[in-house]
This record gives C-alpha cells, sequence and structure tokens, in this order.
C-alpha cells in the first residue's frame, strides 16, 4: 500500500468527521454526535489559526487523519504542536501510517525553529496507542494530565 500526506482541506470535513465518531466508539465507547464533529472539524477548516488536520491518502481515499494545535510555550519563546485525534483506518493498521504521519510532523518542526516539539495525551486503557507513541521515541516522563469538563 502507498499513500502520501498532505492538509486536511474543507472537501475532508465529512471523512474526517466519521473517523472521529469512530474513534471515540473504538477506544472509549462514547457515542460522539456527528453533527457536533462536523461543526468542530469545520470550525478548524475555518480558522486555521485553530490548528491544522493532516491526511493519509491513497488512490483509494484518505486513510487516516490527524490534528495539530498550537500552544504557546513561554519557557520555550516557541509554538508546542499538539497532536489530537489519531485515527487510522483498520484495514490500513500496523503498516506505518501513523508513524509516517509521525515523521512528516517531526520534520515540519525541525523546518521552523520557532516550532518546539510534539504532545499528545492518550486514554490511559488504550495500551496499543501507549505502545506505538513509545515506539517512536516519545516518552510519558513528566506530565500528568488533569481536566475539568463540565459539560460532557
Ligand atoms: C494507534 C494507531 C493510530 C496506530 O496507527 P498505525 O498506522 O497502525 O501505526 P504504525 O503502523 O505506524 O505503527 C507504528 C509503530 O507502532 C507499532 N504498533 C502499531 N500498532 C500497534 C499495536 N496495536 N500494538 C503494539 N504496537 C503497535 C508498530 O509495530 C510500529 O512499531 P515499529 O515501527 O517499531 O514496528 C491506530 O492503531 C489507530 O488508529 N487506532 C485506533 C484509534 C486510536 O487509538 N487513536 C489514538 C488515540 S490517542
Amino acid at each position: 500500500m502507498s499513500w502520501k500526506i498532505r492538509k486536511g482541506e474543507h472537501r475532508d470535513i465529512e471523512a474526517i468527521a466519521g473517523f472521529q465518531v469512530a474513534m471515540a466508539w473504538e477506544t472509549e465507547e462514547y457515542a460522539l454526535g456527528k453533527e457536533t464533529v462536523l461543526a468542530g472539524v469545520t470550525a478548524v477548516m475555518d480558522d486555521p489559526s485553530k490548528g491544522h488536520y493532516w491526511l493519509a491518502e491513497t488512490d483509494q481515499g484518505v486513510i487516516a487523519s490527524l490534528l495539530t494545535l498550537p500552544e504557546w510555550s513561554e519557557w520555550r519563546n516557541g509554538q508546542v504542536w499538539w497532536i489530537h485525534s489519531v485515527y487510522v483506518v483498520p484495514q490500513a493498521r500496523k503498516q506505518g501510517v501513523f508513524r509516517s504521519l509521525y515523521q512528516h510532523l517531526q520534520q515540519v518542526v525541525r523546518d521552523e525553529p520557532s516550532y518546539r516539539g510534539l504532545r499528545l495525551y492518550v486514554e490511559k486503557t488504550n495500551h496499543a496507542a501507549q505502545k506505538v507513541y513509545r515506539s517512536l521515541g516519545m516518552n510519558d516522563e513528566h506530565y500528568a494530565l488533569f481536566e475539568w469538563m463540565p459539560y460532557d
């Protein structure tokens, strides 16, 4: 299987939203509202300062997507990119698709001195994804994540 990596565009909104609904169900058995997700993905496409989607695509269509969101780091006087919403379609897994997306982002960060690194968080129970991230050289030694989500 061969694929190329590109930024997401408005024409990809439906595919990306579908991936998110599938991912939430697969990883958390959480039934996301499709209309809300469609609006959320559209908001990013309409305002690139919010972030960017990155896709892997074969001749047959889009097979993976993720979202990068900027975080300002005053310690580093630059941007750290959060990786969110990682999803590879089941039939394309374990063939290096996520690795290639990740390595693409690493190159983007290396090429722009004001970009300082990549971060993500992952469900404690998603051991498969944690193995993937460790195998790519990410570490989880520094932070635990806390949150307050009053409207979930
Ligand atoms: C996690 C996920 C993104 C990995 O994508 P992928 O394209 O299959 O990963 P890759 O093929 O690029 O694999 C990268 C590395 O992780 C390893 N790996 C992949 N899937 C793995 C698994 N299920 N368990 C253990 N290791 C795994 C690969 O062997 C590879 O390591 P190597 O290069 O040392 O051999 C994909 O399985 C997925 O979409 N899962 C469902 C959604 C999800 O969990 N998203 C993450 C939410 S935080």
